[in-house]
């Protein structure tokens, strides 16, 4: 391929500024290199729109992007391209925890530090990273766990037997890892709760929708669905309305999902989804103030968790739903 073709591919795979250099309008923008788990959530999307909007040129940044599509290998590749562009910063939103010892060693070694956002590193020397700033999806589960014990208290049903189908997301994903963990803590908690099936939903709606279709034609009987993410709710919620399965309602399926985009919202407030989990998305910012500080010659903490609520029918209003930012 002719180099100009060859420039103009790299260009559109990593957003790069082109192949000519760099003017001197750009020299005084701090370079970041942001490594995307993918696409596979409106969560997600919104944390690219957040992540996008707040590394902007006008923000003082030049961001070279790339989305991994859902796949660690892509990850690291990207990571080694921004170790060879000699970019001022890598981003890395894991897809899972472990695996990257090796390739953040060489971004260290190439003196290049890197934030974490959103999912987070298992790695033997924690000073591969500066800095991470997520949620604190352990406590999301709790919440969810809390508030279902809650809801069968009011209900008279605390100490009936309760069947629980388990819808998972992406394995060895930090989310996925400790919303597990609120779970299996509440079956052991609870020996009238019982783990129907687990199903590995990837995050995904379409994946989400195939499995729950699949259990559907086995006959079992649930109560609760503990979904991981609003997109994996979703198909859920389309598999069990094409089946003729009503949720959400008296005496019916409680889903309890995570994330509360505003689609999961207006379900909820529908009366089809029993509670919406926060997760906040909008990281940007956050990742935005931590750069700013490293650029300042500051020392960032070492890890940040925001602020997160659940929501019910009970405590919806419109002005919460059309205020949501995603
Ligand atoms: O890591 C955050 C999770 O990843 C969100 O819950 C999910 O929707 C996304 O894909």
């Amino acid at each position: 391929m002719k180099k100009a073709g060859l420039c103009l591919l790299l260009s559109l795979l990593l957003l790069l500024p082109g192949c000519a250099g760099r003017g001197p309008e750009e020299e005084h923008l701090i370079r970041v290199g942001f490594s995307q788990v993918g696409s596979e959530s409106d969560w997600r999307i919104a944390n690219t729109a957040s992540m996008v909007a707040a590394l902007s040129e006008a923000n003082g940044y030049e961001l070279l992007f790339d989305n991994a599509k859902q796949r660690q290998e892509n990850q690291l590749l990207a990571i080694r391209n921004f170790i060879q562009q000699d970019v001022d910063y890598i981003v890395l939103a894991p897809i899972t925890e472990s695996g990257w010892d090796d390739v953040l060693q060489e971004a260290k070694n190439n003196h290049i530090p890197v934030i974490i956002v959103d999912r987070r590193i298992d790695v033997a020397d924690e000073s591969l990273y500066t800095s991470w700033v997520g949620s604190d999806f352990l406590a999301e589960g709790r919440r969810a766990v809390r508030w279902l014990e809650a809801q069968l208290e009011a209900q008279g049903r605390a100490e009936e037997k309760l069947r629980i189908l388990h819808i998972q997301g992406t394995y060895g994903a930090t989310a996925q890892l400790q919303r597990t963990r609120a779970l299996t803590e509440a079956l052991a908690a609870h020996p009238n709760w019982e783990l129907v099936a687990q199903l590995p939903g990837e995050y995904t709606e379409a994946k989400s929708y195939e499995l729950m279709r699949e259990f559907l034609q086995s006959g079992q009987e649930i109560d609760v669905i503990y979904s991981e993410n609003d997109n994996m709710s979703f198909g859920a919620v389309r598999a069990l309305e094409e089946a003729g399965i009503p949720c959400g309602g008296e005496g019916e399926i409680m889903i309890l999902s995570f994330d509360a985009v505003r689609r999961a919202l207006e379900l909820c407030r529908d009366g089809k989804l029993s509670l919406c989990v926060e997760c906040n998305p909008l990281h940007g910012p956050r990742v935005a103030s931590l750069l700013q500080e490293l650029a300042r010659g500051g020392a960032p903490a070492k890890l940040t968790f925001v602020d997160e609520l659940a929501f019910d029918r009970a405590m919806l209003t419109d002005e919460i739903i059309r205020d949501r930012e995603y």
